[in-house]
């Protein structure tokens, strides 16, 4: 894992605000993964939690698929080595001419999320003289209760639900131009509970089993929407990966041994597990004040840069997230609001926070920022200049950045 003298080396060669992407530790996560499931499960990268380019680059060897969400996505996913055959695209609302450019790539996989989606693409199929592959998003009418974020167990955008499954499995079974291989479940996300994550295994081979009964034919690929979560808060836990694991595994080789799944390739679909704890984001301390009794801490880094770690994305209560001063990382302490630059009181990063003595000019690093950062900010907002984005390989650090919005470019000036 990339140590404080690596941030700060990294934030005195390319400045602050700025994103750091550890891709051995990326690496040895992946491992971790696949030494917990052994083979039971290929991976899929959700690159929607991180897309950027360089990083793409480095995971596309590593992983078995690419999922993306926008088309965009698959322009990214293969600029990055990754090919067509390789890329699952979900996302609720895909625009026709998106389906239609997915179509006539040959994209591995197009995940539909609705009959309309379903007959587009078997339309486009049509017009083009091909067949393409389609999985059936599938929304479960029950979701596990200790997941982070539920997309499941109630009305939702994502998929056919559950209970009118076999109807849509029919639909899509007869249209002319597609080959329906298998099904989609993704139900939640940033769960660290190991009994929410197995009772979400349990509930989807269960919904697996009667989608492919009714439709009679063996599934090529199911893909498990795991949303193993990631420890934000002081407070949190890392998941406990092999327990979970050990949890899992039988029911997943007792799936197996069924006749229609033992040729099933079964996928975890995951994107903040992978890269989320890969990742910083350093910010500089660029004003320091007493104000009314509390000592704030004014930093390069507003929620325009990283809205997760500002409560605003999947939160309902902004709190703390783990934040170190890398410049004096030891020592007598003080208690801290750490704000960011913007114009705007909701632009609070902690409050009441206890860090070594912090004053201007010291980097502080935000953790867990390698998933759902920069992609996930509005970077335009007050128009300051765009974090540069970083990748650590080999103790080597190279400048990842994709766009310098709002970076100076008034010469002499
Ligand atoms: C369909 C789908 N797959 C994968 C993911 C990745 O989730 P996470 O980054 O929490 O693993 C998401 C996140 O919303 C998703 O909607």
């Amino acid at each position: 894992m990339a140590t404080r003298e690596d941030l700060l080396a990294a934030a005195a060669a390319l400045g602050t605000p700025l994103y750091v992407y550890d891709i051995d530790a990326v690496r040895a996560r992946l491992a971790r993964l696949r030494e917990a499931f052994g083979s039971q499960f290929g991976i899929s990268f959700a690159i929607k939690s991180n897309p950027n380019l360089a990083l793409l680059r480095s995971l596309a060897p590593l992983v078995d698929t690419f999922d993306v969400s926008a088309f965009a996505e698959v322009e990214r996913a293969i600029a990055a080595g990754c090919e067509a055959e390789r890329i699952t695209f979900c996302g609720p609302g895909k625009r026709a001419e998106e389906v239609r450019r997915a179509v006539r790539l040959g994209i591995g996989y197009l995940v539909v999320e609705s009959l309309h989606e379903a007959r587009l693409a078997d339309r486009f199929a049509g017009e083009l003289g091909c067949r393409q592959i389609v999985l059936l998003r599938i929304n479960p009418a029950t979701s596990p209760r200790a997941f982070g974020v539920n997309m499941s167990g109630k009305p939702s955008q994502f998929g056919i639900d559950e209970e009118e499954m076999e109807a849509a499995i029919d639909a899509v079974a007869a249209l002319p131009h597609l080959d329906l291989v298998g099904f989609h479940i993704y139900s939640g996300s940033n769960s660290l509970s190991v009994e929410g994550l197995a009772e979400n295994f349990v509930i989807l081979s269960d919904i697996f089993r009667r989608a492919v009964a009714h439709c009679g034919q063996s599934p090529r690929k199911l893909i498990f929407g795991a949303g193993f979560g990631v420890p934000y808060l002081p407070s949190d836990e890392e998941l406990d990966l092999a327990a979970l694991a050990d949890q899992v595994l039988p029911g997943i080789a007792a799936l197996r041994a069924e006749a229609a799944f033992a040729g099933a390739r079964l996928e975890l679909e995951l994107g903040r597990w992978l890269v989320g704890p890969c990742g910083w984001l350093l910010s500089s301390i660029i004003g320091a004040k007493a104000s009314r009794g509390t000592e704030i801490r004014i930093c390069d880094a507003g929620f325009n840069n990283h809205l997760a770690a500002y409560g605003m994305m999947g939160s309902v209560i902004r709190r703390n997230w783990r934040i170190a001063n890398l410049s004096n990382p030891s020592g007598e302490t003080g208690r801290y609001t750490v704000v960011g630059p913007l114009c705007t009181t909701i632009d609070t990063l902690a409050t009441k926070l206890e860090l070594p003595v912090a004053t201007i000019g010291d980097v502080i690093s935000i953790e867990n920022s390698g998933a759902y950062g920069l992609t996930s900010s509005p970077t335009r907002f007050i128009s300051h200049p765009e974090p540069r984005e970083a990748l650590l390989e080999g103790g080597r650090l190279t400048d990842a950045s994709e766009s310098l919005l709002n970076h100076w470019r008034l010469a002499d000036n």
